[in-house]
């Protein structure tokens, strides 16, 4: 097995990853088995990538879990995923916390089950303090609809008279973004070939660093990120300086 270190030179690793955890779907289907399996393997790929990113030292993970276009699937399918959800929240949480992880949900609350929302509340206060790593799993999240409510929160504080419209710049629009306070991704990775943002951290991944693995999600183990974080470590950015 090819041996990876986890030290990167003394390279400092990216603080901010964020996944695009794709691909459940296709690995059950490869075993002959029905999603659900898929996305229970991809629950447990979830456990080991907090571990992981936690022993690497990365201070900030967003995972992206449920989309505000997942509602398009069947329902039964909805109900699996939201149910591994509940699962999530209610089993993960003492771990978590123990662990020094601070969890916050960003999407949109409206639209997801009563008692989940009551979940993700508990387990965000419960959390709050932590500062090992903080946690963000999307659900029910879209990259345009956050756009768009940010907007619209604007647009009714400058109607409002609290804010004048040359007052709007780069910091009050990111503090009406879902990941206020949050800095912006410096690697984005998507599983299992799909080269698409799917409506995930629109204005956030401006300048994140973009790799794209072939593996599907349940696969996606720690030496595979440390092999993505070579990667981006390989990468020269420029922020629209020139090369050097
Ligand atoms: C990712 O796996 C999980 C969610 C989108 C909720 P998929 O369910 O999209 O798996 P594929 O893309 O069908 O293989
Ligand atoms: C994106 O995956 C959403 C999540 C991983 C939660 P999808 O599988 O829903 O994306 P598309 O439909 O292939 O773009
Ligand atoms: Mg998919």
């Amino acid at each position: 097995m090819e041996v990876v270190s986890d030290t990167f030179e003394d390279l400092p690793p990216p603080v901010h990853v964020a996944i695009i955890m794709d691909g459940n779907g296709r690995w059950a289907k490869a075993r002959g088995l029905p999603r659900v399996a898929g996305h229970k393997r991809g629950a447990e790929a979830v456990r080991t990538a907090v571990e992981s990113c936690k022993s690497i030292g990365i201070k900030y993970l967003t995972l992206y879990a449920f989309s505000s276009e997942n509602w398009k699937r069947p329902a039964t399918e909805v109900d699996d995923l939201m149910g591994l959800l509940r699962h999530y929240l209610s089993r993960e949480i003492k771990q978590l916390d123990k662990s020094g992880v601070c969890l916050r949900c960003i999407g949109e609350r409206e639209g997801l089950a009563k008692d989940i929302i009551r979940l993700i509340e508990d387990a965000e206060e419960k959390t709050r303090h932590n500062t090992e790593l903080t946690l963000q799993i999307a659900v029910n999240y879209g990259g345009q609809n956050e756009i768009l409510n940010a907007c619209r929160s604007i647009a009714r504080e400058v109607a409002d008279g609290k804010l004048s419209v040359d007052g709007i710049d780069d910091d009050t629009f990111t503090s009406h973004l879902h990941t206020a306070g949050v800095p912006d991704p410096d690697l984005l990775i998507r599983t299992s070939g799909e080269k698409r943002l799917s409506n995930f951290l629109l204005w956030q991944s401006a300048y994140a660093e973009l790799v794209f693995v072939d593996t599907l999600w349940p696969d996606f183990s720690k030496d595979e990120l440390i092999r993505v974080i070579d990667e981006f470590h390989s990468r020269d950015r420029r922020y629209g300086n020139s090369s050097g």
